[in-house]
């Protein structure tokens, strides 16, 4: 695992658009798994002025979201179908046929689920899946107790979850009480991870991810046994890192070669 401690929230988010960045220049048909919440919105923001820049092309990227609310509908201003194409789609020129947001209004979830393992594996499997960290250390919506072998599935949140992500509605009731989410496992075939997390209140999920045991109680944690896993943090985030001297030093004197 390589841990990437910058100064804040802005340099985090322009370093992980950077490797992303030389992702698609590397092979421009990417395969890029994408997360929502807080944290990425700035990584977006810096892809999104890349493209306006001319630096980036997506017309040949394909794209899987890891997880949605059941029972929204994509319209739904607080639907991740919503939220992506506000905050990224919508703004560079990726072609829609490519885009994959796991569904939270399906029919027959199980059925969907494989589905869109499915469309995962028919796509040549996820390139880089972009992650970010809940307070509880979930990955996706991979709560506490998770198996760390899991697949697409349809997931009860934890009460801890919904009221982080009640922020975002008018009351807390009206947080989905279920979601669609990538398991541990599909997140964990994915050639290269690239997890960010910000701010203090991080601090003690990435302390287990890093340095912690690897434990279903932390999904994030199942990270630890990921062959080319990377995680950017900010100060805050990392505040409760015992080896932070290292990471620093490992970055630093990386090998170029
Ligand atoms: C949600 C998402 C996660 C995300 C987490 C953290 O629960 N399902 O994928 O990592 O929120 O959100 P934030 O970045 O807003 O702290």
């Amino acid at each position: 695992m390589q841990v990437i401690i910058k100064e804040n929230y802005d340099e985090m988010s322009k370093e992980a658009a950077q490797i992303i960045r030389d992702a698609i220049h590397l092979k421009p048909n990417l395969v890029l798994g994408l997360a929502t919440g807080s944290t990425p919105v700035g990584t977006y923001k810096e892809l999104i002025r890349m493209y306006e820049e001319g630096e980036l092309d997506f017309s040949k990227v394909v794209t899987f979201n890891l997880d949605e609310y059941v029972g929204l509908p994509p319209n739904h201003d607080q639907s991740y179908h919503y939220f992506m194409h506000d905050k990224l789609f919508n703004h560079i020129n990726i072609n829609p046929a490519n885009v994959h947001i796991p569904s939270g209004i399906a029919k027959d979830f199980a059925k969907y689920c494989q589905w869109y393992e499915d469309e995962i594996k028919k796509a040549g499997g996820i390139d880089l899946q972009v992650l970010g960290i809940g307070s509880d250390g979930h990955i996706g919506f991979n709560e506490p107790g998770t198996s760390l072998a899991s697949r697409t599935s349809l997931v009860t949140l934890t009460e801890e979850t919904i009221r982080d992500n009640s922020r975002f509605f008018e009351k807390e009731e009206d947080v989905p009480r279920f979601a669609i989410t990538m398991g541990v496992g599909t997140i964990m075939e994915a050639k290269c991870c690239l997890l960010l997390a910000n701010g203090e209140k991080k601090a003690d999920p990435v302390s287990v991810l890093v340095e912690g045991p690897i434990t279903s109680q932390v999904t994030a944690s199942a990270l630890q046994m990921h062959p080319n896993a990377i995680v950017i943090v900010d100060k805050a985030a990392a505040s409760k890192l015992k080896r932070v001297d290292y990471y620093k030093w490992a970055y630093e004197n990386r090998p170029r070669f």
